[in-house]
């Protein structure tokens, strides 16, 4: 398989926003969009997108997941960086509409098919540093893929960094600039100590890192952050809680600091993990703090995170019944 990401389909689904109405969505070539060079996007970073997948079942049949939470996402996002609101089931249409054009392009487990759908500011206004952008694309891209950490679910190395990924109220905002700023401690993180991912904690408080929520598995309890501004509201972290809950654990959804994590990691049966759509559930092994490498658990992941991820992909690959009604048949 490529590398996450780098294949695209050749068609993607698109529509306009101008004179205060969408267009009818098109099917164009995903090879390139044409823009103003002083579009809103390129100097005010008026963009946000989601991540959402398609699987493919054992039958044939194509099915999206918790759509409805990305759309309602997008559309979040896109209040918050006041770009034209989106039409939540025109989006929606866009999705299913593009997803079965190329349904035959859908992996077989343990690939699926990658969705983005992304909102740009298009606007051609260098003088909007601080007006909206009063026109917009949006835009449905999709990239089969195979697993998201190359090293499939090799337990991970995590830099706990006491600085914030974003701007605290920018958090629940999927946005290009969240990522931006997240890069340089990203790359620092993995020159200095090989880390895998960074794992943000502002003044201990401890949040994701960039591009997944995180998760501490202590027996029967699964500790994560409660829902602020501060931090992405993952639809991987809501799906994982809703199955242990099922399971009969206790979630607890409240502020975990760093000197309660590494103390509770050093259990011999910790487990830590981190959530989203693209990593599923990826167990961390390792944290290393202020020069210090604390092994989690075992340092090999667990059994509880490999129990989790194995009931979310069975819903997703239709191996399990979808009692939550997380599903939606394309085709
Ligand atoms: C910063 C960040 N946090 C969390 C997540 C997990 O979100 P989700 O489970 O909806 O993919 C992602 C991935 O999209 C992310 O980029």
């Amino acid at each position: 398989m490529a590398a996450f990401g780098t294949v695209f389909t050749p068609e993607m689904s698109i529509s306009r926003f101008t004179n205060n109405s969408w267009s009818a969505p098109e099917l164009v070539a995903s090879g390139s969009i044409s823009l103003h060079p002083g579009a809103h996007v390129l100097h005010y970073s008026s963009t946000c997108f989601e991540g959402l997948k398609a699987f493919r079942h054992a039958d044939g049949s194509i099915h999206l997941f918790r759509m409805d939470k990305n759309v309602a996402r997008l559309a979040q996002s896109s209040e918050l960086l006041s770009l034209p609101k989106i039409d939540g089931a025109m989006l929606s249409q866009m999705i299913t509409d593009i997803v079965r054009r190329f349904a035959t392009d859908v992996p077989n487990p343990p690939g699926s098919m990658y969705i983005r759908p992304t909102h740009i500011g298009t606007e051609a206004s260098i003088g909007k540093a601080a007006a909206p952008s009063l026109e917009s694309l949006l835009y449905v891209l999709l990239s089969p893929v195979g697993d998201y950490f190359s090293g499939g679910a090799k337990p991970l190395r995590l830099l706990l960094e006491d600085n914030a990924r974003c701007a605290s109220h920018m958090g629940m905002v999927k946005s290009g600039g969240n990522y931006a700023s997240a890069l340089q401690p990203i790359m620092k993180a993995r020159a200095a100590v090989q880390a895998d991912q960074v794992l943000f904690c502002p003044n201990g408080d401890v949040q994701e890192t960039g591009a997944a929520n995180f998760l501490l598995i202590d027996g029967n309890e699964i500790i994560t952050k409660a829902l602020d501004s501060s931090f992405l509201h993952g639809v991987t972290r809501d799906s994982i809680l809703t199955l242990a809950r099922d399971r009969g654990m206790t979630v607890s959804e409240r502020e975990l600091t760093v000197d309660e994590l590494l103390e509770r990691a050093a259990k011999p049966g910790a487990e830590a993990a981190l959530s989203g759509t693209a990593a599923v559930l990826t167990p961390v092994g390792t944290l290393i703090h202020a020069g210090k490498e604390y092994q989690v658990g075992s340092g090999q992941g667990g059994s509880t995170t490999n129990a989790l991820r194995q009931a979310l992909n069975d819903i997703q690959w239709g191996k399990a019944a979808d009692t939550h009604g997380w599903l939606t048949k394309v085709c």
